[in-house]
């Protein structure tokens, strides 16, 4: 049996190992979101950022370690595993909107298809949401009608419309163009102040000031560092953190 109350963390990551052949990808994580919290992962390319997201919707699996989503260990298949996968939403780097489905239709399949919400009142809280993200008035369009960044707030309200109870963001701004970074970035920010729980693989410095309550540096496959925004930028204690601020700073 599992219980859940308002201090069951809303993600919890025990001694998570896992490998990639001979790769060790994931080393001896422990990592708990709380709820309402937002934390914001950094550090360099091949550090296992992605996997580490992969993993706590169940895209990958673990060798060795736990990992709980509101006090439920996540199962490995089956009815409990879409269960717990439609309490993770994620949004990814590249969109993966349905191309041949308008952006009203991308919001309303899986609340319908998974949930079991009747048509119309998956059309609803889909316009509900497409209006949080400021894109209502694209509803009838197709994907590759839409500029990146209305995709990527599609892809944002697609997620919400499952009701999850975490958000997971891969990079979501890194395929875009600039001048369409902060539109995403603003939705994310009013996400998280709403009081969504998100953990966010960025390098976004705004966004991590601004929005987290926490940021967590990796590298080669290791949680090095966990630390609030300010302490990390202005003190981070490793060189491997000095290292990586230094090089994204710089640029
Ligand atoms: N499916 C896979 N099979 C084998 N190796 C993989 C696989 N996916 C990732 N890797 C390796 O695992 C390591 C971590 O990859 P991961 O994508 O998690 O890194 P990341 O921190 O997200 O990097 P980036 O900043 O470039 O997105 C890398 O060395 C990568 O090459
Ligand atoms: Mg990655």
């Amino acid at each position: 049996m599992t219980s859940t109350s308002e201090s069951t963390p809303m993600v919890r990551m025990t001694d998570v190992q896992k490998h990639f052949g001979d790769l060790h990808v994931l080393r001896d994580i422990d990592l708990e979101v709380a709820r309402g919290e937002v934390v914001v992962v950094l550090g360099p390319s091949g550090s296992g950022k992605s996997t580490l997201c992969r993993t706590i919707n169940r895209l990958e699996p673990i060798d060795t370690g736990t990992i709980e989503v509101d006090g439920c260990l996540l199962a490995a298949e089956g009815k409990a595993l879409a269960a717990l996968r439609a309490d993770v939403g994620m949004v990814f780097q590249s969109f993966n909107l349905f191309a041949h489905k308008t952006i009203l239709e991308n919001v309303t399949l899986a609340p319908v298809k998974v949930r079991g919400m009747s048509k119309s009142d998956a059309e609803r809280t889909a316009l509900q949401l497409l209006e949080r993200v400021g894109i209502a008035n694209q509803r009838d369009k197709y994907p590759a009608q839409l500029s990146g960044g209305q995709q990527q707030r599609a892809a944002i309200a697609r997620s919400l419309a499952m009701k999850p109870k975490v958000m997971l963001f891969d990079e979501p701004t890194s395929a875009l163009d600039p001048e369409m970074v902060s539109e995403v970035l603003d939705t994310m920010t009013s996400l998280a102040a709403e009081g969504m729980t998100m953990l966010v693989v960025s390098h976004e410095m705004g966004f991590a000031r601004k929005a987290a309550h926490r940021v967590v540096f990796m590298s080669d496959g290791e949680i090095v560092e966990d630390s609030t925004p300010n302490d990390f930028f202005a003190n981070p204690r490793t060189d491997r953190a000095k290292d990586f601020l230094g090089k994204i700073l710089s640029h």
